[in-house]
């Protein structure tokens, strides 16, 4: 049996990610390692935490000691990295905590990975692992830049972030290279475009807008609202970070999207046209420093390479995700009382 570590797993993609592998793969136990932020949330693995293939540890993916101790005691043999603080918006307001989280706390997880694997881990010349081992990092198209109004992200392009979220990402992409160069590192990255659905912290555009809608709030759209953005279903996206656990081939760099462009105001319009509100709730807000105006994601390599093809269309996947909200109504409250509270006031009033 595989012991595979999720970290951040009780975040929005890595508490899906979790489902979607305990759902599919028996045979994997899962380990999840979160030390619950803001931003993770236990009650996203309501339903599974007793299950016997099962088990969360609360750490901190920057304690050496804890991960050692972890990797010793679930005899770790596959890492899969989401443990992350995710959000432009507080990158902008507090940069630190996303380098040492991002970029120190990867290295914490590959150092560890690194000890554990190794054939000899005495011997720096060693590029020998044991046998199905692999470090996979869970980064973001974010770390490429921004694109004008044509042309996509592909994998060899160079890395060019600007916010202090995609730079400690990049950051991190590059230390995880570095690893499989000088050591011979088994590892994969993926590079996913924007993600939604259920269980998405109300912090970000699609559940922001949806609970607003909701609540008759105004929804304030950045500058002009019309930067783009590719969005992929979180399902598609555990379904992408699955294919390249089991096919990926070592080294290599995946962009993971599902060819779905959006302006910022077209998903604005559809989620209040869907929840029948008025356009009136839309309130253009300051532009967000450094804004990247549009993503776009070619995912030429993973479907050619790996036959990974998303199964959502975005109607069907905008659909779903406003009806869970609908009927989630206590997740939303329980998240949105206390600090989230001051965290809107201070960004948004
Ligand atoms: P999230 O903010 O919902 O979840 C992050 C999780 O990491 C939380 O549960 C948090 O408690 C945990 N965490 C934070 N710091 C930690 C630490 N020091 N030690 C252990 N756990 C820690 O984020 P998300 O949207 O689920 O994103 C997950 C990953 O996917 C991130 O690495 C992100 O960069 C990447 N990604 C996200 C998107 C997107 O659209 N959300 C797109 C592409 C890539
Ligand atoms: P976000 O969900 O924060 O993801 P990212 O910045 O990582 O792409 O934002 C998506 C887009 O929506 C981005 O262009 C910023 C914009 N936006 C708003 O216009 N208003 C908001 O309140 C938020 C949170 C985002």
């Amino acid at each position: 049996m595989k012991n595979i570590l999720v970290t951040g797993g009780a975040g929005f993609i890595g508490s899906n990610f979790i489902r979607h592998m305990l759902e599919k793969h028996q045979e994997y136990k899962i380990i999840n390692v979160d030390v619950l932020t803001y931003a993770g949330n236990l009650e996203n693995l309501k339903g599974i935490a007793n299950e016997q293939n099962y088990k969360f540890i609360k750490a901190d993916i920057r304690d050496r000691k804890k991960i050692d101790d972890i990797f010793t005691t679930y005899n770790i043999t596959t890492v899969v990295n989401f443990a992350a603080e995710s959000h432009v918006d507080r990158s902008i307001e507090e940069p630190e905590v996303f380098l040492t989280t991002n970029i120190i706390g990867t290295q914490v997880l590959l150092d560890t990975a690194k000890k554990y694997w190794k054939v000899n881990p005495d011997d720096k010349y060693c590029k020998q692992y044991k046998p199905g081992v692999k470090f996979l990092q869970i980064s973001t198209d974010e770390v490429y830049g921004a694109l004008g109004s044509t042309g996509m992200f592909v994998e060899a392009m160079p890395l060019l972030p600007n916010s202090p979220y995609s730079a400690s990402k990049a950051s991190a992409d590059l230390i995880v290279r570095a690893y499989h160069e000088t050591y011979g590192m088994p590892v994969n990255i993926t590079r996913c475009s924007n993600n939604y659905g259920p269980y998405q912290f109300p912090e970000k555009l699609i559940p922001l807008m949806i609970n607003n809608c909701i609540n008759n709030k105004d929804l304030p759209v950045y500058g002009d609202g019309m930067q783009v953005r590719d969005w992929l279903h979180v399902s598609d996206h555990c379904s992408a970070i699955d294919t390249v656990l089991h096919k990926g081939a070592d080294g290599e760099i995946y962009n993971i999207g599902g060819n779905n462009e959006k302006t910022n105001i077209e998903i604005v319009k559809l989620i209040i046209k869907t929840l029948g509100k008025s356009e009136e709730l839309i309130k253009y807000v300051k532009d967000r420093p450094g804004h990247d105006r549009r993503y776009a994601i070619d995912n030429s390599k993973i479907t050619s390479q790996l036959g990974w093809a998303p199964a959502y269309t975005f109607e069907e996947g905008m659909k779903e995700t406003i009806e869970w909200y609908l009927n989630n109504t206590d997740w939303i409250y329980n998240i949105v009382s206390g600090d989230y509270q001051m965290y809107y006031m201070k960004m948004y009033d």
